[in-house]
């Protein structure tokens, strides 16, 4: 299948490389290739340059958002949440009629960030949106056209498209969303990676859940300590 992944950080390489694997057409978005291709420093989170990863992993075509976007019949949005909205509703076009699979959590960085936490940085990024909204409805609303489902959100890069390096694979991945044939696809594409329990969770309103996890995520992995990683499984009677 024609895959768009629009986002070039950890969690985009990570799908980028498993669709790959897994023999797709994997077309990645980033805001201008040029820009991408002349990095030479690791970013942020440490990822290495992408042209290093491209490099790496020979096939995987790299594009504009829109581009890319347009290249595909399904597509992964992996752009960082606090630019996300802004970002695909200026590629509405390229987008309409698809399945969306939106990963990302709504975190606030930077002046937003004051928002105390015992983390390592003494401080959490604040969910925005939060509680009565999520970002994956905002998306929605702005993209009508567009058959957004949330998932991937509450598994860690490493681990979304590898899941038995936990557990054997014995844990739990969710999917929410108002178009019962693209959840089916997402499922699909779920099962490929190797989840065998998939746990849909009705409509789009579940991402609210689903994001605000993040929290939680991030006290699990506090208490459990860095670079250990770890799943949900949800126990049914
Ligand atoms: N990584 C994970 O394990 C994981 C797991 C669950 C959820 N998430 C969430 O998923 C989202 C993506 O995470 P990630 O780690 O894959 O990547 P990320 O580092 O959070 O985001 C990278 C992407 O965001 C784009 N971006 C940054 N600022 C932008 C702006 N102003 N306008 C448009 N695009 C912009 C970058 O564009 P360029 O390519 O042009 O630099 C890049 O493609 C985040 O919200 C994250 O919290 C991540």
């Amino acid at each position: 299948m024609k895959i768009a992944v629009l986002g070039t950080g950890g969690g985009g390489r990570a799908h980028a490389a498993k669709l790959l694997e897994l023999g797709h057409d994997v077309h990645v978005g980033t805001r201008d290739p040029e820009a991408t291709l002349a990095r030479t420093e690791p970013d942020m989170m440490g990822n290495p340059p992408y042209r290093q990863f491209l490099a790496d992993h020979p096939g995987i075509h790299l594009h504009a958002f829109a581009e890319a976007a347009a290249a595909a019949e399904l597509v992964i949005n992996g752009i960082d949440g606090a630019n996300a909205l802004k970002a695909l509703t200026a590629i509405a076009d390229q987008l309409a009629d698809k399945t969306l699979i939106d990963y990302a959590v709504p975190y606030l960085y930077g002046a937003q960030m004051e928002h105390p936490w015992p983390t390592p940085f003494g401080t959490m990024p604040k969910l925005d949106p939060c509680d009565t909204d999520s970002l994956a409805e905002q998306i929605q609303r702005a993209l009508p056209d567009v058959k957004v489902v949330k998932s991937f959100v509450t598994q860690e890069q490493d681990t979304v498209v590898n899941p038995e390096a936990i557990a054997g694979g014995d844990h739990t991945m969710f999917v929410a969303g108002d178009d019962a044939e693209a959840k089916k696809t997402v499922t699909e594409l779920l099962d490929s990676y190797g989840w065998t329990d998939v746990l849909d969770l009705g409509d789009l309103v579940a991402a609210r859940g689903m994001e605000m996890y993040a929290h939680m995520h991030g006290a699990i992995g506090m208490a459990l300590g860095m670079g250990n990683h770890f799943g949900v499984k949800i126990v049914r009677r």
